[in-house]
């Protein structure tokens, strides 16, 4: 009797040992027919077999020359030593090659008494159609992940540190000392001055000397997008929350900013109704990103800088007082270069190095009238407007001397008989209107434009968004064409356009 089950069992186990050797086979042969590429290795990674169409797809005409070769030498970025190694398989996984990616499996071999002995791998390639959805969502994400390495990389690190901010007059040095201390503190620092003062600067300085200094540094400039935008560009948005520019949704700078700093340049441009939503992102220290029930908490420092008047905004009701006083917990007024007359030689003497270096251009030396000059002008757009004159000084004047009549046509002032009686005066700017003919015809239109849009300013006494819309224009294009000819020198800066709203 027992012999008898013995036997049969014996002979059931003969039957599932062929079942299982055939079903193994079978498996091998299917996946053979059925994937493009097969590719077999022995114990030392070694290729042992590569069907012909694999090998051509990795340059190896005759898949003979492949046999023999480590498989990272004919895979690049082969795991199969790791199955090897491991003795576990790689189910599903995705291969980069210099062509597609494929949709490759790999197995490890054993031996009966279940030692690995090699690895067997088969790759998809054209059965890919049939992943599409899975494909066309994976290259989605990679395509959005090296996006924002890429931004992270360029917004990441800080320009400038303190030892590019040039000064050494009393009022500047007691700037980098409150700017020094606002570096070792985590509290959100306010950064007030006219315009070219040097806030942005400072901003990056800071961030470089803080312990976050290793993270990101994201700013967000206020007036320069339009306001319909801003708030996904803090917080971000879902995919499909909106049906604007992209459906594919955003990642906010709050976010971006995780762990670095965040900062807000021309704070007293923000819309009332985001002044509330970023007090209470301040508060929570978590974010919301539009259209989504996702909350992301977020640990970013604050910089925030402006040259308007932050409490005259607060008494008129167009900055929220309870953020301003978030805010104003380390301010910091950056003097104009006007009250920091012995700054301005050292400045001059920095910048004209940096731009001439550049430029691969000798400096251009100054007379004494011509210094003196530099000294005594009142420098409305300040360091901003003194470096746009040296890079106009260098771009004309690569040789010889620069006296102060050259200057003075640089500076717009009318030329003095008397250099003892300057500073001279602005010329009106009614001159601009009609520029001289020695001039391009794309400078000439471009100082109209600026003249022009200066007076369409001053009619809406200031206000942006009523400016714009007077000539036609969005509030966002407006301010944009205002920096753009502030930074080639044609205006003086932002005091001088008194914007609002
Ligand atoms: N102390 C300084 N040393 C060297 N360069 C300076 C200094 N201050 C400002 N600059 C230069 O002047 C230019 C304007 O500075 P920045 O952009 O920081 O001004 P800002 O205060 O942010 O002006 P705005 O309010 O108009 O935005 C930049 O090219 C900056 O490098
Ligand atoms: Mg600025």
């Amino acid at each position: 009797m027992m012999s008898r089950l013995r036997a049969e069992n014996r002979s059931m186990l003969g039957n599932y040992d062929a079942v299982a050797r055939r079903a193994m086979e079978s498996l091998f042969r299917t996946f053979e027919n059925f994937s493009e590429g097969t590719i077999v290795v022995d114990t030392n990674a070694r290729v042992v077999w590569i069907n012909k169409r694999y090998a051509a797809r990795f340059g190896f005409e005759d898949a003979q020359a492949a046999i023999g070769l480590e498989c990272e030498k004919v895979i690049p970025n082969s795991l199969m030593r790791q199955v090897v190694k491991t003795g576990k398989p790689i189910l599903l996984d995705i291969l980069e090659t210099p062509q597609d990616p494929m949709i490759v499996m790999r197995l490890p071999i054993k031996d009966n008494d279940g030692n690995t002995i090699g690895a067997v791998g088969f790759a998809l390639f054209d059965e890919l159609k049939s992943l599409t959805p899975l494909f066309t969502h994976y290259t989605r994400v990679r395509e959005e992940l090296m996006a924002t390495r890429h931004t992270l990389e360029q917004t990441r690190r800080a320009k400038y540190t303190f030892a590019s901010f040039v000064g050494n007059c009393p009022a500047t040095l007691e700037v980098k000392r409150m700017a020094r201390r606002a570096a070792q503190a985590d509290a959100p620092v306010l950064l007030l001055g006219e315009t070219g003062t040097g806030k942005e600067l400072l901003a990056h300085a800071i961030h470089a000397a803080s312990a976050r200094a290793g993270r990101p540094l994201v700013t967000l400039n206020m007036a320069a997008i339009p306001e319909t935008l801003l708030e996904v560009e803090f917080f971000g948005a879902a995919p499909g929350a909106y049906t604007g520019v992209e459906r594919k949704g955003r990642m906010g700078k709050f976010e971006l900013a995780d762990g670095g700093t965040l900062f807000l340049d021309e704070i007293g441009d923000m819309p009332l109704m985001l002044q509330s939503k970023l007090l209470r992102a301040l508060q929570e220290k978590e974010i919301e990103p539009i259209g989504s029930n996702r909350i992301i908490r977020s640990d970013v420092r604050i910089i925030a800088a402006t040259s308007a008047d932050l409490p005259a905004l607060v008494e008129a009701g167009k900055f929220r007082a309870d953020l301003y006083y978030r805010l104003n917990v380390l301010p910091i007024c950056l003097p104009p270069l006007r009250q920091r007359q012995p700054d301005l030689l050292p400045l001059v003497y920095a910048m004209l190095e940096e731009i001439c270096t550049r430029a691969e251009r000798d400096a251009p030396v100054l007379t004494q009238a011509a210094l003196k000059m530099l000294v005594q002008y009142d420098w409305p757009g300040n360091v901003r407007q003194l470096r746009n004159i040296l890079e106009r000084l260098v771009m004309m004047h690569d040789t010889g001397e620069v006296d102060d009549s050259t200057l003075a046509s640089l500076l717009g002032l009318r030329v003095v008989q008397d250099p003892g009686s300057l500073p001279a005066q602005p010329a009106a700017p009614e001159a601009l209107i009609q520029p001289p003919p020695e001039l391009g015809y794309a400078e000439a239109m471009a100082q109209f434009e600026a003249a022009y849009l200066v007076r369409a300013l001053a009619a809406s006494s200031g206000h942006v968004a009523r400016a714009a819309a007077s000539i036609g224009i969005s509030r966002a294009a407006l301010y944009k064409k205002l920096v753009a000819h502030r930074n080639a020198g044609r205006l003086p800066g932002r005091g001088v356009w008194n914007l609002s709203g």
